[in-house]
């Protein structure tokens, strides 16, 4: 046989040995995702070092053209260990979307536990067909770096990004109990590759950190949760929980605000929760989060049309994430997939798990599923109020069938190849080792923070954790009023 058809073989195996075994991420909290095409992809967030928080440049992805069970995901890690010359910035609460054309997503802002600016203030792009990252040449204009707030972004290809904050973490001030609260909004045009700050005719809310946002079809941004901020003078900043009815909406058509006021089954306050766009382009769901005592993992639904919130019945709860916060989650074929988080800042998790919302009752799963939902009684997603309208999901069952084909016919070709590799053995171990690799940024990281190994330390402490809502966890939260009212942060 030819050596290049050997390679060629020999490579094809060592993907599909990468495949198949999956790749463990590191437990990590404040990471950001979007899903692209088949392809989930993770970036950033902080993980633990010793007893030190540090923010990474971790890139994983997860496939779901193919099904997972959550005890063994198909993680790949595309971390870029290539020291002193990768631009993947090391950050954690950054922000992260795609391209218009599919090809690449962007990251931005976000901050670390050093003191330490980002380079081009956290902004890069990773290529996904190419696998490499890049700086793109667009900085003009470009927003000062600040964290804790999340993207959403139009078909066209414009990103919206609001709120968040500025503080040590992202060397917006040194002084430790400093905050700003940044309250424009911004947009990055993929296309055109410009940045912008809008120009808002008429009444704006309060800022807010720790929120979700979803796009609706119709190009208006739902706010939910977090916390809102108000400055009195240049170091403080006053937060309160928001209440979950209190939904400020943006919309990207008019660039004006609107307040709604939810009704229905309002869930808990909560901060750090994660929430997705239901099949029928109406439900959004939300999940888990804290209070700024007790993380939750619980499962609410807003009927965008009504304004409704309800409480789903939830089955499976032994398929259920532990509570949690700082979680990413990413919406597909009916399932919203949840992982990675913590549980007020102590233990870190990087597990997975899914959410079915295609049934009538939710359903906690044991993983990625294409196939239809099973029972209980098959039914159209989310009934989330009793006026709400619902579209059925048919076209998940052929699609379902269809990638099923696909999957088996590429298996058939690793089978193949497999023999031919058997016959012509060729040792495989080197390509398989490489792929349960010790992260080399991570040592460095490490290293980096051991130099600054005194002062982090107490930065680290209990007292200062990198980014609890509060500097003193339980006994900080002031419930003026009734009002949620949350201390500054440390
Ligand atoms: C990019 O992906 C989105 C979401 O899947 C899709 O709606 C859009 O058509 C895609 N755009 C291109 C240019 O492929
Ligand atoms: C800022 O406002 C806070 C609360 O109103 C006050 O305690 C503090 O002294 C003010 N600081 C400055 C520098 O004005
Ligand atoms: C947080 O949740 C716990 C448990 O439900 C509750 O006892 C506490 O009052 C909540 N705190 C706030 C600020 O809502
Ligand atoms: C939807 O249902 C809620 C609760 O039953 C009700 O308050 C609301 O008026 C209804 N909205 C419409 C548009 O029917
Ligand atoms: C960050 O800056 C503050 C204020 O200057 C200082 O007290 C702290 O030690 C610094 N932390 C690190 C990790 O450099």
């Amino acid at each position: 046989m030819a050596k290049p058809t050997l390679l060629a073989i020999v490579a094809l195996l060592a993907t599909a040995a990468r495949l198949a075994t999956g790749f463990t991420p590191v437990p990590m909290y404040g990471q950001s995702a979007v899903l692209i095409q088949d392809t989930i992809f993770v970036y950033g967030g902080y993980r633990r070092i010793a007893s030190k928080f540090v923010a990474t440049s971790n890139l994983y992805t997860l496939d779901v053209s193919q099904p997972w069970t959550s005890a063994n995901p198909p993680w790949v890690d595309l971390t870029d260990t290539t020291t002193g010359s990768s631009v993947a910035p090391q950050s954690a609460f950054q922000t992260m979307w795609p391209s218009a054309d599919n090809v690449s997503f962007y990251v931005w802002g976000g901050g670390n536990n050093i003191n330490q600016s980002l380079s081009q203030n956290g902004f890069a792009q990773y290529n996904i067909v190419t696998k490499t990252w890049s700086i793109p040449s667009t900085v003009v204009n470009i927003p000062l770096q600040r964290r804790k707030l999340s993207a959403s972004w139009t078909s066209s290809g414009v990103a919206y990004m609001w709120g968040g904050v500025g503080d040590w973490h992202t060397a917006y001030t040194t002084d430790q109990n400093a905050l700003h609260a940044f309250d424009d909004m911004i947009t990055f045009d993929t296309k055109k590759l410009v940045w912008n700050v809008l120009d808002i005719i008429g009444q704006k809310p309060l800022p807010r950190m720790d929120y979700t946002v979803t796009m609706l079809h119709n190009g208006q941004m739902v706010f939910i949760g977090g916390t809102t901020m108000q400055q009195p003078n240049v170091t403080v900043v006053t937060r309160k929980l928001a209440p979950m009815e209190d939904i400020p909406i943006f919309d990207t058509n008019s660039a004006t605000w609107k307040q709604i006021y939810a009704t229905g089954a309002i869930p808990p306050v909560r901060l750090m929760h994660t929430a997705i766009l239901s099949t029928d382009d109406i439900s959004i769901v939300i999940c888990c989060g804290q209070n700024n005592t007790v993380s939750f993992n619980d499962v609410a639904v807003l009927d965008t049309q009504n304004w409704y919130w309800t409480i789903p019945e939830v089955e499976g709860n032994g398929n259920a994430p532990s509570p949690r916060m700082a979680i990413s989650s990413i919406f597909v074929n009916g399932q919203m997939i949840i992982f990675f988080g913590t549980t007020n800042w102590d233990a870190l998790f990087n597990d997975v798990s899914v959410l079915d919302t295609r049934t009538k009752s939710f359903q906690w799963i044991t993983g990625f599923t294409l196939s239809p939902p099973s029972s209980p009684s098959s039914s159209p997603s989310p009934s989330s109020s009793p006026n709400s309208t619902n579209t059925p999901n048919g076209p998940f069952a052929s699609e379902g069938i269809i990638i099923t084909i696909a999957v088996v016919g590429g298996l058939l070709v690793v089978v193949i190849a497999i023999l031919i590799f058997v016959i012509t053995r060729k040792p495989l171990q080197k390509h398989v080792q490489t792929e349960s690799s010790d992260d080399t940024s991570h040592v460095l990281v490490s290293v980096q923070s051991q130099i600054q190994a005194s002062s982090s330390d107490i930065l680290l402490s209990a007292q200062n954790k990198p980014d609890q809502p509060d500097s003193a966890p339980r006994s900080h939260l002031d419930l003026h009023t009734g009002d949620h009212l949350l201390s500054p942060l440390p």
